[in-house]
C-alpha cells in the first residue's frame, strides 16, 4: 500500500463528520455504515498478515475463510493474470470457453461422482439460490407440492433475500416470513457445547428430520456440514448418513451447502466425503480460487438433472458466470492443492491443533467447548464478550481469529508450518487465560 493510499484509509477523502473528523467513503459488509473500526492490512503472505503499523500475525481467518492454501500462491496468481491477458470473458450463455470446461471436469474428477454437471456462479449465496432452484425445478416436474424446505436453524447460507430465509439466524437479518419459500428449521433441542455433537443430539436432530418430512410438504433439506456462522459447531459424528437415509426413505433432495467446507477445509476434499454421503446437489465456493477472485459452484447429480422437466433451461446466470479467468484461477487452485498435498495437510494439521487445545483449554475456566473439523476449529467460551476479549488479545499476540458469537473459530489455511501451529495455540491459550484472569 503506498502512503498516499494508507493516508486515505486513516483520514478519509475530504468529507468530515460533526465534530470535524475525516469520514472515509467506504461502507462495509455486516458492518453500520460508518463503522470502520478494526485492524486495517497491507500484506499477506503464506499464513500471515501485516497490518499498517507492521504488526505481523498469523491469518487464522484464511482471508475470509477462502485463501485455503495461504496468502500469495504465485501459480494460482500467474493462471489468473495469464488468463486475462489472453482472453478474460464471454458471456457463457451464448458461447463457451475452454477454461470452464477444464475446471467443471477437473471437479468432476477429484470428487470421483461420474453423473455430476459443475454450474458456475461468484458468490456462495449464488451457489445456494442456484442449487434451490435446481431443487425446485425438480420438484415441480415431480410433485409440485414438495416446494417447502428444511434447514438447520443455526445454519447459515448467504446473504441474499432467499439464503437470509433459509437462515434461521436473528444476526444475519433473517426476518420471519421473509422470501418465497417455506422453511421447516432443524434445530438442537436443549443440548448445548459437546452435547450438540452427542449420540442423544443426533438421534433428536434424525427424529426431528423424520417428523418434518412425514408431517409436512418438505421435499428438499439444506445442511452445511459444519455450522460457520452459527457458532462454529460440529455435527454429530454419522448424522450426515442419517440425514440421507431419512432424505431417501421420504424421497426427499439432500443439498449441501459446502460453501466453507468444500475443497478441502475439513481435511477431505468434500466433508460429505468423510461419512461416504453422496448429495444430490452440492454448494461450494470458499477455497475454489484461493481468494484470488469471486467463483462458486454447484455439483448437480444426474439424477437431479434427468427428472427436470423436458427441455427446461437452468434458471440462473450472472454476467460474470463461469468467467475463463476465474475458472483459470480455479483450475489452478485445484492443481496447487494437489501437488502440495493441502488436503491431507489440512487433515493433519487440524488434528494437532485440535489435540493441543484440547489438552490445554479443555475443562478449563470460561472454556465452554473445544471442537474441531480439520482446519476448521472452535473454542467456545463462556459468552460472547468473552471471546471478543479473547480475539482482541490474541490479536496483539499475533494471531488473526474470527468469532462467531461465543465463539473463537480458527481457520488458518493449510500452508501452516509446524512452528506455526504452536505458536498459533500458544496465542490462543495465553489470550483465553489472560482474558480469564482479568474479570
Ligand atoms: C456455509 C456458508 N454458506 C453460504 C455462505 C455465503 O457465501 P457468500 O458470502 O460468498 O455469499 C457462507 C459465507 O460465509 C457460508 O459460510
Amino acid at each position: 500500500m503506498s502512503s498516499g493510499d494508507e493516508r486515505e484509509v486513516r483520514e478519509g477523502r475530504g468529507e468530515r463528520d460533526g465534530r470535524g473528523k475525516a469520514v472515509s467513503a467506504l461502507g462495509r459488509p455486516w458492518r453500520a455504515p460508518l463503522d470502520h473500526s478494526g485492524p486495517v492490512f497491507v500484506a499477506g503472505r503464506g499464513a500471515w498478515l501485516v497490518d499498517r503499523s507492521g504488526h505481523r500475525v498469523i491469518d487464522a481467518t484464511s482471508g475470509a475463510l477462502n485463501v485455503f492454501c495461504g496468502h500469495g500462491v504465485e501459480p494460482v496468481v500467474d493462471a489468473f493474470l495469464a488468463q486475462l491477458r489472453t482472453l478474460a470473458h464471454v458471456d457463457m450463455a451464448q458461447g463457451l470457453a475452454g477454461p470452464a470446461h477444464r475446471l467443471a471436469d477437473g471437479l468432476r474428477d477429484i470428487r470421483g461422482h461420474g453423473g455430476e454437471r459443475f454450474f458456475f456462479a461468484n458468490s456462495g449465496s449464488e451457489a445456494i439460490e442456484l442449487a434451490v432452484g435446481l431443487a425446485s425445478r425438480y420438484w415441480a416436474a415431480v410433485d409440485e407440492r414438495r416446494t417447502d424446505m428444511v434447514a438447520f436453524e443455526r445454519g447459515y447460507h448467504g446473504s441474499t433475500a432467499l439464503c437470509q430465509a433459509l437462515s434461521g439466524l436473528p444476526q444475519t437479518g433473517h426476518a420471519p416470513g421473509q422470501g418465497s419459500v417455506r422453511v421447516h428449521h432443524l434445530t438442537f433441542g436443549g443440548f448445548i457445547g459437546a452435547g450438540q455433537r452427542s449420540e442423544a443430539a443426533r438421534a433428536y436432530i434424525t427424529a426431528r428430520l423424520r417428523s418434518l418430512l412425514a408431517g409436512s410438504a418438505a421435499g428438499t433439506v439444506l445442511i452445511e456440514p459444519f455450522l460457520n456462522v452459527g457458532g462454529g459447531i460440529r455435527l454429530p459424528e454419522g448424522l450426515l448418513g442419517d440425514v440421507r437415509r431419512v432424505c431417501d426413505e421420504y424421497g426427499a433432495l439432500l443439498v449441501l451447502d459446502e460453501v466453507f467446507t468444500g475443497m478441502g477445509r475439513t481435511g477431505a476434499w468434500f466433508a460429505h466425503e468423510h461419512p461416504g454421503v453422496r448429495p444430490d446437489l452440492t454448494a461450494f465456493s470458499k477455497g475454489l480460487t484461493n481468494g484470488v477472485c469471486a467463483l462458486s459452484a454447484v455439483a448437480a447429480d444426474r439424477r437431479v438433472l434427468d427428472r427436470l422437466p423436458a427441455g427446461s433451461i437452468v434458471p440462473y446466470g450472472h454476467t460474470m458466470s463461469a468467467s475463463a479467468a476465474a475458472c483459470a484461477a480455479a483450475s489452478a487452485t485445484l492443481e496447487h492443492i494437489r501437488r502440495t498435498g493441502a488436503v491431507e495437510a489440512a487433515r493433519a494439521s487440524g488434528a494437532r491443533l485440535l489435540g493441543a487445545l484440547e489438552r490445554e483449554l479443555s475443562g478449563t475456566d470460561g472454556v465452554v467447548d473445544v471442537r474441531g473439523h480439520g482446519l476448521a476449529l472452535s473454542v467456545e467460551l463462556d459468552g460472547p464478550d468473552c471471546a471478543g476479549s479473547v480475539q482482541r488479545v490474541v490479536y496483539d499476540l499475533g494471531a488473526y481469529t474470527r468469532q462467531q458469537g461465543s465463539t473463537v473459530l480458527l481457520a488458518p489455511p493449510a500452508c501452516l508450518s509446524g512452528a506455526e501451529e504452536e505458536r498459533l495455540v500458544d496465542h490462543l491459550v495465553t489470550g483465553v487465560r489472560k482474558v480469564v484472569a482479568a474479570r
